[in-house]
């Protein structure tokens, strides 16, 4: 359906070229100041440049020519303002075409294209924290988002599964247990099914591992020589690894499933390992790659940037791989397996500069063509109150799960204070409530800024906050059960003809309020996608949960006697609901029953 405010603007600009001005001119807005209007138009006044005229007399005229069959006011305000507001009945009518519509209006932007969404990015063996949070709620949101657009969305975890930490945690446990087979050189048999640990074990192995590579440097030295043996394919280390894999790969499905998250590929660093030869050996016969003090670099500068941007290094001087040369083998990869139209990328915007690099020598190096789409959507980090990134309480890193749990108790305890319910149910509610508040108090933020960790308010049944929304949704739902009990199925119809167009009913300040702020679902959608901002969503159902509340306390729903009236709010605020539950999916949270 086409958005509202495109077809105002299509009525404008009819009058502007009846008059005689060019069509452009008859571009509507949303109002700046919606205490006079919803809608406005500034044309006039840029016309008047053209055409010599004052802007006030432009207007008039244009307010004068203009059809207004779907204005219940118009008019021309000086300097030359046309202000609008849509004629509720005429809304009414555009929300039952709404209702009736497939994505309630919305058309899919989407060119069927193939997206690659890269997110979540753990590391194996490390558990996960906070910095990992906001990769796998914006990433989520992003791939609903583009799939609803009509695209085929390919979400990719990308398991950091090849670095250090292999080597740290191998060399660990032969400290450990040196009895292990895969420390005994003269091994010939089989290589137990059974991991030697279990991932409790394991999460304790990492840091031990970590903490004392950093104060014994012969410990580290040895961890380097495992990495690089195990890189080379040693078969005991390759048997170790893929214990570790295994073992920490059922851990983050775990953690990523409590988060609502799912990825459609659990590939990793080490999937694109075999590409890695071919593509450094073409990309020095081709002349993209130059010898720089023993390290193989792909220059990226461009003569229009604005700073020095460093070479993209895709061999260190003693042979290894890096960061980028991983990122751009896994580009090969995922041409030849998926072919995607366009990537995107979802990580800590601190990877910035590596992802330009990569991007820049990608095309360069002819890995993608040169139009290729390839995004980076870099998100800002999570603070506590301090304004540093967000810790425990003693200052440790802060493990996702506890997190969560944290923040669950936080919401059970405001669901179960001053009324009984069974425990087992307000859990239930719980979890659902509080992964609501974790992924709007993200996503409610634009992407690329910080922001404060701050529980309590996350968590509040009121203002801006994911419980706030989930509250009134819980609210229509209740009302809806309620009507249904009295007086059985509603005819779902939002504007009952009444006796032609122009006698209509009364329609309230809140009720009309409510409306256009459902009509402009389409819009907001369109919009969330082209940016690839969630928090536009966000913001648009805040203002829905805001409508609708005062819609509810202007008017008492159950108790409306004009039974026609009464349901037509409940087929408004059942499309509401909808409008709502379709927003919230695609910021990856669901409403429950009653809260
Ligand atoms: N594992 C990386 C990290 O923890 C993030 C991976 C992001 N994705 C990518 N293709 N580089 O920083």
């Amino acid at each position: 359906m086409r958005t509202l405010i495109d077809i105002i603007s299509e009525e404008l600009k009819q009058a502007f070229t009846a008059c005689g001005y060019a069509e452009k001119y008859g571009q509507a807005a949303v109002s700046n100041r919606p205490d006079l209007c919803q809608y406005q138009c500034n044309g006039a006044m840029a016309a008047a440049k053209e055409y010599k005229k004052a802007p006030i007399m432009i207007a008039q005229e244009v307010v004068a020519a203009l059809d207004k069959k779907k204005f219940s006011e118009v008019t021309a305000i000086a300097p030359g303002f046309i202000n609008i507001k849509v004629c509720p009945y005429y809304l009414t009518l555009y929300l039952e075409d709404m209702a009736k519509a497939e994505k309630y209006g919305y058309e899919e932007q989407g060119r069927g294209e193939k997206i690659i969404v890269d997110y979540g990015g753990p590391n194996v063996a490390k558990p996960l924290h906070i910095g990992h949070l906001r990769s796998a709620v914006i990433g989520e949101s992003i791939k609903r988002i583009c799939r609803f657009a009509g695209n085929e969305v390919i979400g990719d975890v990308h398991l950091g599964d090849w670095g250090l930490q292999m080597g740290l945690i191998i060399e660990e446990l032969k400290e450990r247990k040196p009895e292990l087979c895969y420390f005994n050189e003269s091994f010939t048999g089989e290589y137990p099914a059974e991991a030697p640990f279990t991932i409790s074990e394991l999460e304790e192995i990492y840091p031990c591992a970590s903490g004392k590579s950093k104060v014994d440097e012969e410990f580290k030295e040895r961890a380097h020589t495992a990495t690089a043996k195990l890189q080379e394919g040693y078969a005991p280390y390759i048997a170790l690894w893929k214990h570790i894999l295994r073992v920490s790969v059922e851990d983050l499905k775990r953690n990523y499933e409590n988060l609502d998250v799912s990825f459609d590929l659990w590939l990793g660093e080490s999937d694109a390992q075999p590409y890695i030869p071919a593509m450094i050996d073409d990309m020095v016969e081709k002349g993209y790659a130059r010898e720089s003090m023993g390290a193989l670099v792909v220059d990226i500068a461009e003569e229009t940037d604005t700073k020095e941007l460093p070479p993209c290094i895709v061999r260190k001087s003693d042979g290894a791989a890096l960061y980028e040369t991983t990122d751009l083998a896994t580009i090969i990869q995922r041409e030849k397996d998926y072919g995607p139209d366009r990537y995107i990328y979802v990580v800590d915007k601190r990877q910035e500069l590596h992802f330009v690099q990569v991007f820049r020598a990608a095309k360069k190096c002819g890995l993608v063509s040169a139009d290729k789409e390839l995004t980076f959507l870099g998100f800002g980090t999570v603070n506590g109150k301090d304004g540093k990134p967000f810790k425990t309480r003693d200052g440790g890193v802060m493990r996702l799960e506890n997190l969560i749990s944290g923040v669950n108790e936080e919401v059970f305890n405001k669901v179960m204070s001053g009324r009984e319910m069974p425990e087992d149910e307000a859990r239930a509610i719980a979890k659902t409530v509080g992964l609501a508040a974790l992924k709007y108090a993200d996503l409610s933020n634009q992407i690329a800024k910080d922001y404060i960790f701050d529980i309590d308010r996350f968590t509040s049944f009121e203002g801006n906050t994911g419980p706030y929304i989930l509250y009134t949704m819980v609210r229509i739902k209740s009302i809806l059960t309620k009507y249904a009990e009295m007086a059985g199925a509603a005819d779902g119809v939002i504007a009952h003809p009444y006796s032609g167009e122009s006698e209509t009913r009364e329609y309230g300040a809140a009720e009309t309020d409510l409306m256009l702020t459902a009509a402009k679902f389409n819009d907001v959608v369109a919009k969330t996608y082209e940016e690839m901002a969630p928090h536009k969503l966000c913001q648009y159902i805040y203002e829905m949960a805001n409508a609708f509340n005062s819609f509810y306390h202007n008017n008492k729903i159950m108790g409306e006697e004009d039974r026609k009236k009464q349901s037509e709010w409940i087929a408004l605020i059942t499309l509401v609901l909808k409008l709502l539950e379709t927003c919230i999916d695609l910021l990856g949270f669901e409403a429950p029953e009653r809260m």
